[in-house]
Parts: structure tokens; C-alpha cells; sequence
């Protein structure tokens, strides 16, 4: 074991070996530095991150798994990160707590991990740590929300503040109706209970291999939810025995999987600067290109919010993503194995469709090819992103004059102001809010419809930023443009008038402006203004090395992995 080499008499060290153990009998039975697998729970339960308060009740059940196997359990609290409160944006600081978390797990005696997250960037985060430094590890997912109901109407996290906000701004809803409906929202513990970014993660945690079967989108109030995590917990012991690391379950075929994943469900474009981060910190050579090439052609078959109608619990209820999934097996890489080591392609034998409502069948799907488009042009050199399930297909060929906004700030501003030269048919385009700019690429690209043509009945229009948007939002949005403008790509060179064209089932993004106009043209002075710079301090660090969103926006330090290694003593 790793941690012999902490707590072994035989490392030769008797004095250090007395200290690790000593100050670890608090109750610790005696037997447990005999040589058994000590396995961390890292934790990201915070009542400052809602989605994730409940995790100590999870982990307590992760403990007694890990004790009924012979293992130790060692409860490890984590950076957390939950979406709603934290400023600027929680994507900010995924890779401070990715390094914190991978630097706490190497610097510890423990010789296997357990990954307990749930709100958006905690699944991320913790897949990144365990993929740097590489000891056994399994994702226990927090789970999602039971589905709360407003004046019999079920109401969906994130999408439905995005929808009834739209309808006070268009004068279709009062806004103390609008008020109402909040303490409606969260019926129960767990994450957001749509198919955004934490219900995505969770399903592509186990579609990469990395839970147990069946786990992902169990809710947070099942009683399964603990049976599971118990079975996590023994499951740790047993990937020590077995030395299976998370290198050889995130391979190639697992992101594949991942991919054909994401658009099966109708996952959250955030997933895709996750997965790219991930796959950076493993060697594998994932480009954003590959989210087009392998999940294009894979069926819509789930029908969840934001871009269909129901919401996770009642996915569970239909079978869940075992069940979705056993309609595409055929799409997926048939040699990825999973933590428990079998294929995962075996883990969806049998798992029948219980209610054709909520997860369609492969020969009438949702949509024929819904994976995520990767588009390219003079406006996005290194690529941008759309999610064509969640646009409106009118509106995926279009051609527009661009109305150009520096800043959230500017757009909030002017969006709001009835004098605004806009119409439906303009293009929306913010700049300056990609990972460097805001900075940390905020989830701000869907912006709001100007008030103007949201009173006249408008509910989409083309948008195009270096943003991302919340998993839990929709529109016909352009997210990701990279290099982003504030790293000097050409967004910061459009101007309000120049015509933009969308086309997406050619894959292009492309400003039309005479091409030796466009290659004089410099970033406008108000743009660069607005591009943050930080003076100091983990934003400092984090516009100088972050990675643009094509890379996963990771940093460049963190790239790679380190494993697990720690020759040095501390006293
Ligand atoms: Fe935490 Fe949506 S806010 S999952
Ligand atoms: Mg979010």
C-alpha cells in the first residue's frame, strides 16, 4: 500500500511512522495500519454550495462501505464550488480546486479516493485531481433534485428562471407570480434536476466509466442514492486491491463513450470544456473537432429540459441513462471498461424503457443528429460551439447584422433601452467575457432578448460570444468562440453593422467583410478596455496561463498528470 509508507515500521523510519500513526488513533481501530487500503472521501459538501449540502450524509454512508470491505476511511473536505452564489463565475476557480484537491490526495497517505460532487464544476474538478495524480478512483454523484411543482406545474431548475424571467420582461407574467414560483424551485436536496451541466457530469462520470452502473441521476433523496454509496465505498477498497486507476478507465474509448453520451441526452455544452481539461490532464488526444466528428450523427433520445420537456427524476423513473444508452450501444466504444472493470457496453444488458415519454426509442428519436456542432470561420479560427437540440432550427442558417456588446455590463445596459437598433433578424454578439477576458468565461452567452423584441413575441435570436451559457439555458447560441477576443481573436475586430453568417450544417461562422478590410481592422479600444486585468493573486495566475476554451481552458501548468509520488518526509 502507498500509505505503508507512511504508517510502516519498515519504511526503516520508526520515529516519522510513530508520528503518522499516533496522531491517527483517535478511535481508529487497531488494526488499521496493518497494511489495509485507506481511502479518502473527497468531500465537497458546503452549505455555501446548496447542490452539495448533503454530501455528508453520502459520505457517512461511503465510510461504512469502505469500513465493511477492510478499508479506512478518511473524510477529506474540499474546495467546493456551487453556481449560484459565487462571483464572478464558479468556472473561475475549477482549476484552483482541481489543484488543491490533486496536490491534498498526493500529500496524503491514502491509497485510493472516493470523488463525492454534484453541483456543476465539483465533478470536473474532482475527475481532473484524480486524473493528475492518478491514485484508484470512483465519482460517487450527488444526485439531482425531486421535481418541484408551482400551481400544478412542474418546474425545472435554471430553465424555468430563465423562461418565466422572459416572460415578466415580455409583460405575459407578473412579476410577483414570478416571486412566487421561488419557493417552489427547490422541492429537495441534490443538484439542479434538468439536464444541465451537474446532471450531464453525473451521466457523462459514469459514461466515462467512472461510477458504479446505474448510479448516474439517482436522486438526491432516494434511499438507493445511499445503497449505492455504500457499494462505492467497498468498491474503493477493492479498486486498491486491484490497482485500478483512473488512467486505465479515462481512455480514449471512455471519452468516445462520453461524447456519443452527451448527445444521446442532450447534455450541457459546458461538458465540452470539461471533457477537453480532463482529457489534457490524461494524455489523451481530444480536440474539439472530435465532439462533432463522434457525437453528430447520435440521436436525441431523451427528452429532459432545457431542451425537451421532462426532468430527471422522471428519467430515473423511465430507466435512466443505462436504459437510453442500451438504444445507441452500438455507437459506443465497445472495448472502455469501467471502475468495477467490466465493459461498459455490459452494464446496459437488459435495461428496458419504462415510459417511451421520456426516452424515446433509437427508431424516433427526439432528433436525428444532435450531437454539439464545432464551427469554424473568420470569426472563430480555433472554433465555437452550438447545441443544436437547444437552438430553434429556423434560425441555425442565418445571415445578420451584428450588434456588438463589450461587456455583460453594456449588454444588460442596452438590451433593456427601447431605443436599441435591433430586430429579430440582428446577430447579438458579446465579447470579452471568454476565460481571460471577464475573467473565467462566465455562463452569460445566452443573452437576454432585447426588451424591445421580447414585447413583440420575439424568443430567439442568434447569439454568438466567447462565453458559455448555463447547462440549464436555450436559444440559438454561439458559445466558446476561441481564441477568445480579449487573447486577441477576431471577435474583438467585429463591428456593430458588419454582416454575420451562421450557417450551421456547414460548420462555419464568418464575419462578411471585405477580407483586406477585416485583416487591417484593430480590436476596438472599447473592447480591450473592458478586458480584465488583474493585479494579483489566483486571478492573476489564471489570465496568465489559462488555456483558451478549444483546450478546455485549463491551465498550461496543470496539463499532464504527475501521479501520485512523494519522496520527502516533513519532519
Ligand atoms: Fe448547482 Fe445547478 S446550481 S447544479
Ligand atoms: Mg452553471
Amino acid at each position: 500500500m502507498r500509505s505503508d509508507a507512511w504508517y510502516s515500521d519498515a519504511g526503516g523510519n520508526v520515529r516519522d511512522a510513530y508520528i503518522h500513526r499516533a496522531w491517527m488513533r483517535r478511535g481508529t481501530p487497531e488494526d488499521s495500519f496493518d497494511g489495509r487500503p485507506h481511502i479518502a472521501i473527497a468531500n465537497t459538501a458546503s452549505d455555501l454550495t446548496p447542490c452539495n449540502a448533503h454530501l455528508d450524509e453520502v459520505a457517512a454512508s461511503v465510510k461504512a462501505g469502505v469500513w465493511a470491505a477492510g478499508g479506512v476511511p478518511h473524510n477529506l473536505p474540499v474546495m467546493s464550488l456551487g453556481e449560484t452564489l459565487v462571483r464572478p463565475t464558479a468556472m473561475l476557480w475549477r482549476n484552483l480546486a482541481a489543484m488543491a484537491i490533486e496536490e491534498m490526495l498526493r500529500a496524503n497517505p491514502v491509497d485510493g479516493v472516493v470523488l463525492l460532487g454534484g453541483c456543476d464544476k465539483t465533478i470536473p474538478a474532482l475527475l481532473m485531481a484524480a486524473a493528475s495524480v492518478d491514485l484508484p478512483a470512483v465519482v460517487v454523484p450527488g444526485g439531482p433534485m425531486l421535481t418541484g411543482t408551482f400551481r400544478g406545474q412542474p418546474l425545472g431548475c435554471g430553465t424555468d428562471v430563465w423562461r418565466l424571467s422572459e416572460e415578466v420582461r415580455a409583460g405575459t407574467l407578473a412579476a410577483r407570480e414570478f416571486t412566487a414560483s421561488e419557493s417552489s424551485m427547490i422541492r429537495s436536496k441534490g443538484h439542479c434536476n434538468t439536464m444541465g451541466t451537474a446532471s450531464t457530469m453525473a451521466c457523462l462520470a459514469e459514461a466515462l466509466g467512472m461510477t458504479l452502473p446505474g448510479f448516474a441521476g439517482t436522486p438526491a433523496a432516494d434511499a438507493r442514492l445511499l445503497t449505492l454509496a455504500h457499494a462505492t465505498g467497498r468498491l474503493a477498497v477493492d479498486l486498491v486491491h486491484r490497482d485500478h486507476r483512473p488512467s486505465a478507465v479515462l481512455s480514449a474509448a471512455a471519452f468516445h463513450n462520453a461524447i456519443v453520451t452527451l448527445a444521446a441526452v442532450g447534455g450541457s455544452t459546458n461538458a465540452v470544456v470539461h471533457l477537453l481539461a480532463l482529457a489534457g490532464r490524461l494524455g489523451v488526444p481530444l480536440e474539439l473537432d472530435d465532439f462533432d466528428r463522434i457525437g453528430h450523427a447520435v440521436p436525441l433520445l431523451v427528452d429532459l429540459q432545457p431542451s425537451g420537456r421532462h426532468l430527471m427524476d422522471d428519467f430515473h423513473r423511465a430507466g435512466g441513462l443505462r436504459a437510453a444508452l442500451a438504444e445507441v450501444a452500438d455507437l459506443l466504444a465497445p472495448e472502455a471498461v469501467t471502475v468495477t472493470g467490466e465493459r461498459f457496453v455490459d452494464t446496459l444488458a437488459d435495461q428496458p424503457v419504462w415510459d417511451a415519454d421520456v426516452i424515446t426509442p433509437r427508431h424516433a428519436p427526439l432528433i436525428e443528429a444532435a450531437g454539439i456542432a464545432v464551427l469554424h470561420g473568420n470569426l472563430a479560427p480555433d472554433g465555437a460551439i452550438i447545441k443544436p437540440a437547444a437552438a430553434s432550427p429556423a434560425l441555425l442558417v442565418h445571415r445578420g447584422p451584428a450588434v456588438v456588446f463589450d461587456s455583460i455590463e453594456d449588454a444588460h445596459a442596452r438590451l433593456e433601452d427601447p431605443d436599441l437598433d435591433v430586430t429579430a433578424d440582428s446577430v447579438l454578439v458579446l465579447r470579452g467575457c471568454g476565460p481571460r477576458g471577464y475573467p473565467g468565461m462566465p455562463e452569460v452567452g445566452n443573452l437576454p432578448i432585447p426588451r424591445r423584441l421580447v414585447q413583440q413575441g420575439v424568443r430567439d435570436m442568434v447569439r454568438i460570444s466567447d462565453a458559455r451559457m448555463s447547462g440549464t439555458a436555450y436559444g440559438t447560441v454561439v458559445l466558446h468562440v476561441a481564441p477568445e477576443a480579449a487573447a486577441g481573436g477576431p471577435l474583438g475586430r467585429l463591428r456593430t453593422g458588419d454582416v454575420v453568417v451562421l450557417d450551421v450544417p456547414a460548420r462555419t461562422l464568418d464575419a462578411e467583410v471585405d477580407p483586406d478590410v477585416w485583416a487591417a481592422r484593430l480590436p476596438s479600444e472599447a473592447s480591450t478596455a473592458a478586458y480584465a486585468q488583474p493585479l494579483r493573486g489566483w486571478e492573476r495566475l489564471y489570465v496568465d496561463h489559462v488555456l483558451q476554451a478549444d483546450r478546455g481552458a485549463d491551465l498550461d501548468f496543470l496539463v499532464g498528470r504527475s501521479g501520485s509520488e512523494v519522496s520527502r518526509e516533513s519532519h
